[in-house]
């Protein structure tokens, strides 16, 4: 939540800054702003509520005067509402420095009374503002804006990502990042700060990872990283593994369009390299060894939204190809009900920013009570990857829109890699038998891509359904998180009512609210494969067909017996079961997508969300 950027070098830093918040506004859109230091020597700084191109009008009309040093900062609000006063960069009382902040400051309030006391005065709402005062309160001390700066990140609490310039010492921005994201982009002769490698990829693919509780200060020559004391630490290099073009939405109509096309290489693209003769080879497990594997009594998924559904269709597979019990837990409920961990229990982190703070947080926790934390990532170096004791990497690229897509398939691939991993650790599969899994994984890129191609039909049933107030989605087995996931996008991007239900409760409940002309998609199992389930939800579908409901179908190609029962089909290519949540949930994304537009919405950047969700 909330997109930070800064900049020392020639460049035109005001550009340079609105080009990284627009590749960082997935992180908050509520308000932007950008603080410059002018090459006199003065402090420039415009914000403006809603998104970034009011900033970019405001700055059009009256733009700030030139300057090699600056921040910007795009926000998803937490203290104070989206307003141009609540909008970062904040200043300090004499107005020399700027602020910016991702994360929440825990004791503002306690600080914000002290300085009150001490006759400082507020006009936002934020918990930043404190930061910015209590920063210019420290310079005057100390007349040093480093000693400034640990001085002033000693007296907080809480998650935060800072980035300050002063007036008085052009040519330097510094930051600080406690629990949330910050990694340098090391350019030449010009330097960067940024919540994540999206806001400088073009002007550079080197970066360096900064730890927790540390502070970085660049000027345009110089990179410098130490602890919250001061003392020097190295930091970790990396090679940003792709380039700006895959962050660019390249002619297509919204990033998530581009991004549901994308689904085909996300899943061929995680699997790459990782099966050889029909095994799989997966590197980056490091401490979770296969004595560990061999070892681990229960697996428990901590995730949150797509993520968590990601780890429960991966469930059902990990279970049935290992006999190891897997469940399924919301990061942020998880620890709070003292589940019983040990060092037998292996928890698998999933999540596309690696950055979730309710993960990050259930993550710790896991490790404090001896539980070993296996981390399924999107993002290189991403804190929850670094903080879990192996890592494997999807390879889905980046994920700009807010609603999840290709992370989705991208970690069921990469949770069945590691299935089939632990299958072979603790032989409860053959090699043939995993050979057998691996060659219809091989096969998945072809069928996304049919499934994609087959969703082209989609637009049309979205349209007439633009007014509907509520849709529900039914299925079972591996396609209930399916259902649970077509209801969450629907949701998140059309702003109505949608609801998953595994198909057999609806009789326990749910089937109160069917009533005439309800359109409920219920995505069926394969009749080939698996005949009972089949049967079982042709028999779900007549009973709410019976009640008025609008039945769409999703179905695998050439089920006619489910045209009787059918208002809609939507046809699915031939998989294998455990393989058709990477088909099925494509129909799904694409309808939320074209039933949003229908209704007039930005797809890419629903109300009320933020892509990362950095805060608790
Ligand atoms: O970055 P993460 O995978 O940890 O994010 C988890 C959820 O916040 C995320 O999947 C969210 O539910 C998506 N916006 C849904 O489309």
């Amino acid at each position: 939540m909330c997109g930070i950027v800064g900049y020392v070098g020639p460049g035109n830093t005001v550009d340079v800054l609105l080009a990284g918040l627009r590749r960082l506004e997935y992180r908050g859109y509520d308000s932007a702003g950008v603080a410059v230091v002018s090459d006199d020597g003065s402090l420039g700084v415009r914000k403006r509520a809603g998104k970034l191109d009011n900033l970019i009008a405001s700055l059009d009309d009256a733009p700030l005067a030139a300057g090699a040093t600056g921040i910007g900062h795009t926000r998803w609000a937490t203290h104070g509402g989206p307003t141009d006063t609540n909008a970062h960069p904040h200043l300090g009382d004499d107005g020399k420095l700027a602020v910016i902040h991702n994360g929440i400051i825990e004791n503002f309030a306690q600080l914000k009374q002290q300085l009150t006391d001490e006759g400082f005065t507020f006009v936002s709402e934020t918990d930043t503002e404190v930061a910015a005062v209590l920063l210019g309160r420290e310079y005057r001390r100390t007349g040093d804006l480093f000693e400034a700066f640990v001085a002033t990140v000693a007296q907080l609490e809480g998650a935060f990502t800072l980035l300050a310039v002063h007036q008085d010492q052009p040519g330097t921005v510094i930051g600080a990042r406690r629990n949330s994201p910050l990694v340098i982009g090391r350019g030449t002769g010009e330097n960067f700060l940024a919540s994540d490698v999206a806001a400088f990829v073009e002007h550079t693919t080197h970066a360096y990872s900064i730890g927790q509780d540390q502070i970085a200060v660049i000027t345009a020559e110089s990179i410098t990283v130490t602890d919250f004391t001061g003392n020097p630490v190295e930091p970790e290099p990396f090679e940003v593994e792709w380039d700006a073009s895959a962050a660019e939405k390249g002619g297509w109509k919204s990033f998530m369009a581009k991004e549901i096309a994308e689904e085909p290489t996300a899943v061929a693209n995680t699997l790459l390299g990782r099966i050889s003769d029909g095994q799989v080879v997966l590197d980056g497990l490091d401490a979770i060894d296969d004595d560990v594997l061999a070892k681990i009594s229960r697996i428990i998924v901590v995730a949150c939204g797509t993520a968590s559904y990601a780890g429960q269709t991966a469930a059902y597979a990990i279970q049935r190809w290992t006999n190891v019990p897997v469940s399924i837990e919301l990061s942020h409920e998880f620890r709070y009900r003292d589940p019983v961990l040990d060092d037998s229990v292996l928890v698998i982190a999933i999540s596309q920013s690696g950055e979730t703070m309710d993960t990050l947080m259930a993550i710790r926790w896991a490790r404090e009570q001896g539980a070993r934390v296996l981390a399924i990532c999107n993002t290189q170096g991403a804190t929850i990857a670094r903080e879990s004791d192996g890592v494997v990497y999807t390879y889905a690229g980046p994920e700009v829109a807010v609603a999840s897509t290709k992370a989705f398939v991208a970690q069921v691939a990469a949770l069945y890699l590691f299935g089939l991993h632990l299958a072979r650790v603790r032989g409860t599969l053959g090699a043939d038998e995993i050979a057998g899994v691996t060659a219809e994984l091989t096969g998945l890129e072809a069928a996304v891509q049919e499934a994609v191609e087959a969703s082209a039909s989609i637009p049309n049933l979205a349209h007439w359904m633009a007014d509907t107030r509520s849709v529900l989605f039914l299925g079972r087995n591996v396609a209930y998180p399916i259902a649970l996931e077509g209801a969450l996008k629907l949701k998140e991007l059309a702003y109505i009512h949608a609801e998953g239900f595994a198909a057999g409760e609806l009789k326990h409940g749910p089937i109160a609210l069917i009533e005439p002309g309800l359109p409920v998609f219920v995505v069926v199992p394969s009749p080939r494969e698996a005949p009972l389930l089949h049967a079982k939800v042709i028999s779900n579908i007549q009973e709410i067909r019976a009640r008025g409901a609008r039945v769409l179908v999703v179905a695998e190609k050439g089920d006619t017996a489910v045209l009787p029962f059918a208002d809609e089909v939507i046809s699915l290519p031939l998989v294998s079961p455990l393989m058709q949540p990477f088909v099925a949930v494509v129909p799904l994304q694409v309808f939320a997508m074209e039933l949003a537009e229908a209704k007039g919405l930005d797809v890419d950047q629903p109300r009320n969300l933020a892509k990362s969700v950095t805060v608790e």
